[in-house]
């Protein structure tokens, strides 16, 4: 029941997850998406696949201009097919282009994390070209600084922390279902 309403009210919109990197996005988006019953797309994977490269790859052989543009381009053209849930990369919400057109054609969810929780789960792989530093903990720091006040921007604000997805997926389905973006016109008076 409340899928079918949250659906029918999302019309062709995306749900567009937003975040630093740990904080979520893709195995949160994923559980989403499925929850919804919805297409899943990850913005990083479509980028790979249309470069034929690994985002190490890109950041090696072209460097991070030339992939922010890719990403600005990619996320614009997903855009296009909503519904579905659509996790998109730690920097990308930070284009005010990619922004503007989040906000025309979905629903912005930030998944806010604490320091640690972040680094916790970063420090299991090895595939992020921002963090091969001496100091990735300095960097995570420097990120929060700069992007949490843009990702704030976000429709929604999910605290993500260590408790399993499917309890970050109850929460943001309980938000979808009285959030003014999705709510339609007729509801407005009554929740
Ligand atoms: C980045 C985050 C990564 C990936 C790239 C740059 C960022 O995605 O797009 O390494 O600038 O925060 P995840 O947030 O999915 O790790």
């Amino acid at each position: 029941m409340t899928v079918a309403r949250i659906k029918r009210r999302l019309g062709p919109k995306s749900l567009v997850m937003v975040g630093l990197m740990g904080c979520g996005k893709s195995s949160v988006g994923r559980r989403l998406a499925a929850r919804l019953d919805m297409p899943f797309l990850d913005a990083d994977d479509e980028i790979e696949k249309a470069a034929q490269k690994t985002i190490p790859e890109i950041f090696a052989d072209h460097g991070e201009t030339s992939f922010r543009d890719g990403e600005r381009r990619v996320i614009r053209r997903l855009l296009q097919n909503g519904p579905q849930v659509l996790a998109t990369g730690g920097g990308a919400y930070m284009n005010p282009e990619t922004r503007a057109a989040i906000r025309a054609a979905g629903i912005a969810i930030w998944l806010r994390a604490d320091l640690p929780v972040l680094m916790r789960r970063v420090m299991k792989r090895d595939n992020r070209p921002l963090l091969k530093v001496a100091d990735p903990e300095a960097v995570m720091r420097g990120l929060m600084e700069a992007r949490y006040p843009i990702y704030a921007e976000a429709d929604l604000v999910v605290e993500s922390r260590d408790v399993p997805h499917e309890v970050i997926v109850d929460e943001i389905v309980a938000m979808l279902e009285t959030h003014p973006s999705v709510v339609g016109p007729e509801d407005r008076g009554r929740i």
